[in-house]
């Protein structure tokens, strides 16, 4: 047994499915892709599902049924259902730091209790939810007033990881709902540039700072946010211009109020939200600001359905169970280590950068749940750009390089209103590149676009041999009627529950971070010595040489 008396499973190479997987891959890789559609004129059908109003074809995968069916016995002999159960329950899956991780209170509508350690936490979300909705309301009727007494027009929200990237990419990609008032804006890098770039031209009067930490340790939050200070009481020379400028976002309330901000003005969260995971806690707060608690709201009940979806159906047809099984396959069997998000959506381009933290930090681990180092790879470099940009930066690799990268590629049917000509371009390049990918282009079709006036027949092979596409390359393609709060809510509940799901089939805890201390507490002991001009014991040569070379100027 586990801490927590939670059953241990073997580790996923030790099981039967595993070893079948290695049989199938080893029968798959030669194999085509347009040879795996000709198997099976039913194979589109087979490999599509649809929930919550997404459609994902998963068609386009170096895969077949046989293999399929693999991979879910995969996720019978890890326990899945068990796993998911426990979630759900509250129990305390986030096993190194004994805490459940129920992110799906924050979001549920059911009317059910979700219970941590035997308390119902549904009254503590709601009274939160409340708190914002107060709050929001305030700043929107005018109602909260600066220290000179003049309404609220800009807030600036700063944060970092999962307290600044979920905020951020809902804002930006539910940018049509966006009121005019108040303009959001978020601040993360240590780099003062950033701080500056949105203090450019704000009124100090009229700018509210939100301090987004869950525990209020974070360096990048913290500078920002003492820069910040400085800037407004610099500007309305008043420091009791924080009480009225200054709210946070905090787990921990010593700290809170040891900055200078009021109880009244922190809003919390709890242990049991993972900051990853954290978009629709009060951390959301920016969310509700900038875009109103209705469409907040509209979210939440979008996240709900697909925890509802991902609670209760079938492993067949379960959208984010089917998304980390593909993870699985082509990260520990067809060699593939990374993985493209390509949203054709110019306004999702946040969304590889909150999946690059939200999948690869809770994935990228070196040992199993039992503290086994893991001998097969977990995780996968998440990337990727919105389409059509994309398409002028790396698809060349993701056509020709010899490294296959699978791709999620995402697209509204409905264009925006107005929006119908460049969206029906939108859409043809959505469903001709992964067309492209798959199918390649062969000699004939080369010859056919060649003008081989004057060459010799050698010179045309070679030619030739360059334009080549081999093709084979997989994708999944995604489809929703619009982008609106309850989709992005659906799209981003599917995306975590991918994240655990994968934790289960690769018996790790997804809930964790602990490598990120280690890069802090350095961090911090180069800073102490940067500030005194002295290089310390114990660095390597290296680090050694490039810190007297920084302390040369
Ligand atoms: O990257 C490490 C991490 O702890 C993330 O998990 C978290 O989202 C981020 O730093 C910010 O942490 P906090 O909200 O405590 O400032």
């Amino acid at each position: 047994m586990l801490p927590g008396n939670l059953p241990d499973t073997p580790p996923p190479d030790q099981t039967a499915a595993w070893r079948a997987l290695e049989a199938h891959a080893a029968r798959l890789r030669p194999l085509h892709l347009r040879s795996l559609f000709d198997a099976d004129p039913d194979r589109v059908q087979a490999f599509t599902l649809e929930a919550e109003g997404i459609l994902l074809d998963w068609s386009k995968n170096r895969i077949d049924r046989a293999a399929a069916e693999a991979l879910f016995a995969l996720a019978r002999e890890m326990d899945f259902a068990g796993w998911r159960e426990r979630l759900f329950a509250g129990e305390p899956v986030n096993l190194t730091e004994g805490r459940a991780a129920l992110h799906m209170a924050l979001r549920n509508r059911s009317g059910r209790p979700m219970r941590v350690q035997g308390e119902d936490v549904m009254p503590r979300v709601q009274a939160e939810l409340e708190r914002m909705r107060r709050f929001a309301h305030s700043v929107h009727s005018g109602g909260w007033k600066g220290h000179t007494g003049r309404p609220i027009t800009d807030v600036v929200h700063i944060g970092i990881g999962g307290s600044e990237l979920g905020p951020r990419l809902v804002v930006r990609a539910l940018e049509p709902w966006q009121r005019p008032v108040p303009r959001v804006q978020f601040v993360s890098n240590m780099d003062d540039a950033d701080l500056q770039s949105a203090l450019r031209g704000l009124d100090p009067a009229r700018t509210l700072f939100i301090v987004a930490s869950k525990t209020f340790t974070t360096a990048e939050t913290l500078t920002n946010a003492g820069r910040a200070r400085r800037w407004l009481v610099d500007g309305l020379g008043d420091a009791a211009a924080v009480r009225r400028h200054f709210v946070a976002i905090s787990a921990d309330a010593r700290r809170v109020a040891e900055f200078g901000i009021d109880e009244e003005n922190r809003f919390t969260l709890w242990d049991w939200v993972g900051g990853r995971y954290s978009l629709w806690s009060a951390i959301g707060l920016p969310i509700v600001l900038s875009l109103g608690m209705g469409v907040f709201e509209a979210l939440l009940e979008g996240a709900h359905a697909m925890d509802e979806h991902f609670r209760t159906a079938e492993p067949e047809a379960n959208l984010p169970l089917v998304l980390a099984l593909l993870g699985v396959w082509y990260g520990n069997f067809l060699d593939a280590d990374s993985h493209a998000v390509l949203p054709y959506d110019a306004l999702l381009e946040w969304l590889p950068a909150w999946l690059q933290q939200l999948d690869m930090e809770s994935c990228g681990k070196g040992v199993d749940r039992a503290g086994r180092p893991v001998g097969y790879a977990t995780g996968q470099v998440i990337w990727g750009r919105p389409g059509t940009d994309g398409q002028h930066s790396f698809y060349q690799y993701l056509h020709q390089s010899r490294r296959i990268v699978p791709c999620d590629f995402l697209a509204a049917i409905e264009p925006r209103p107005g929006q119908e000509f460049p969206h029906r371009s939108l859409l043809a390049s959505f469903l001709a590149q992964p067309e492209a990918l798959m199918n390649g282009k062969g000699r004939e079709a080369v010859l056919a676009e060649l003008d081989t006036e004057g060459m010799s027949a050698e010179e045309i092979e070679w030619q030739v041999a360059h334009r080549l596409l081999p093709g084979n390359r997989p994708s999944n393609s995604l489809l929703y009627r619009r982008l609106d709060a309850a989709t992005l809510g659906r799209l981003l509940a599917m995306y975590e529950h991918k994240a655990f799901a994968q934790g289960v089939l690769w018996a790790i805890n997804p809930f964790d971070q602990w490598s990120v201390e280690e890069g802090k507490r350095l961090s911090r002991v180069i800073d102490r010595e940067l500030a005194e001009g002295r290089v310390g014991e114990g660095h390597d040569p290296s680090t050694r040489a490039l810190l007297e070379r920084c302390l040369q100027g």
